[in-house]
């Protein structure tokens, strides 16, 4: 397989400033590493956030972009688990040379999983951040990025582990909460509680949710709909929308004793908060060393979980245009326009 010196990437050129697409050199694998021709890749809030704040990123020029699929073809040594030719999907990170926004990207092999047959590269590049968010909010370890440290739902003692406790899932539609309502449903919480907009119901339903609410209920009267729900005391809430008002309602609604998991940083008055309860703000990355083991145990079952119909995709928007198209699909992340779905692009469409 030829492997071509160059290729076209979305660079943005300084701290808060510009997208542009550029011609750089391809990244040449190291061990334990492959790399990979990119047919999809799938935008995240994150990238907006990178562009418009001071978050994440030092080094510039720099390549964003955390989720990929495409084919393998180089190995670098040690890695037997892939071949040429293999088609794959992969968590990136923010490193230029593992960053998806480019035609050709390395990936950490512990860290890639086989496209599942009964997946197209669109849907499977759709998958990687916001489910890795959602298992790491549920599973992940006790650090300072870390989550509930709950039993994950594939080990044998972790099946239905929590049957018979109410969980509420915040945002049940937005890219997390789909994947956080399916985990939570495998690991048998119940019932199983989320909020999103009306058109929504039904797909939040299909994902696992016994019970949808009103995304635009007051705490009280979202307090007052889960009283009718359960008598239980709700031990866990999963905020994975993270405004002001998403957070004190979620705060509002836990149980002394509980665990709050959230996407984004606290914005919780520090005066209102309680030693009670827990507040967690977690990083949805596996590259990041403490999440490691636990995506790595993941991704050699993540094949076989999509395959099987265990887990479901996120629905897809492909937006045509290439690398060039996704500045402004990420304005209408940052607006809040898309809902209930993942925008991807082709990198081989970029000219
Ligand atoms: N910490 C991390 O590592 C990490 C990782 C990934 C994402 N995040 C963050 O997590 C958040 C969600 O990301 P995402 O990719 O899942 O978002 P997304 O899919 O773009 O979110 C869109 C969805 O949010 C729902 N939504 C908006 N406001 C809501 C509200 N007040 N209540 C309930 N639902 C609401 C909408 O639901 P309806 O259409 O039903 O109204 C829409 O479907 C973002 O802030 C993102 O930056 C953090």
């Amino acid at each position: 397989m030829i492997i071509p010196m160059q290729q076209k990437a979305l660079l943005l050129l300084e701290k808060k400033g510009r997208f542009s697409v550029e011609t750089i050199d391809v990244p040449t694998p190291g061990p334990g590493e492959i790399l990979v021709r990119l047919e999809a890749v799938s935008l995240n809030s994150v990238e907006w956030k990178i562009q418009t704040t001071d978050f994440v990123i030092d080094d510039f020029p720099a390549v964003l972009g955390q989720d990929a699929a495409g084919v393998v073809i180089q190995l670098g040594e040690n890695v037997d688990m892939f071949s040429i030719g293999d088609k794959v999907f992969y968590q990136g990170f923010f490193k230029n040379r593992l960053a998806a926004f480019q035609q050709y990207s390395v990936a950490s092999a512990d860290l890639v999983a086989k496209v599942p047959s009964n997946l197209s590269f669109d849907q499977a590049a759709s998958i990687p951040l916001v489910f890795a968010t959602a298992t790491v909010g549920l599973y992940g370890s006790d650090w300072e990025r870390g989550g509930a440290g709950l039993t994950p739902f594939w080990y044998p003692e972790g099946q239905d582990k929590y049957a018979g406790q109410p969980i509420l899932i915040i945002g049940g539609s937005s890219s997390v909460g789909q994947y956080a309502s399916q985990l939570a449903k495998l690991s048998g919480f119940s019932p199983v509680i989320t909020t999103v907009s009306p058109q929504n119901y039904g797909l939040a339903k299909a994902l696992g949710a016994t019970h949808v609410l009103n995304r635009n209920l007051s705490t009280k009267e979202l307090l007052r709909e889960v009283k009718k729900i359960t008598a239980e005391p709700i031990q866990y809430v999963f905020n994975t929308i993270g405004s002001k008002p998403t957070q004190e309602t979620s705060y509002g609604v836990l149980a002394p004793g509980g665990t709050l998991i959230q996407v984004v940083a606290s914005l919780l008055d520090q005066d209102k908060l309680v030693s009670e309860k827990k507040v967690l703000y977690i990083g949805g990355n596996f590259h990041f060393p403490p999440n490691r083991l636990l995506g790595a145990g993941l991704y050699s079952r993540l094949t076989d979980l999509f395959e099987s119909g265990v887990l479901k995709p996120n629905n897809v928007e492909v937006i045509p245009g290439g690398l060039a198209a996704i500045p402004d699909a990420l304005e209408r992340l940052k607006k809040g326009e898309v809902s209930a779905r993942k925008l991807i692009v082709h990198p081989p469409e970029t000219i």
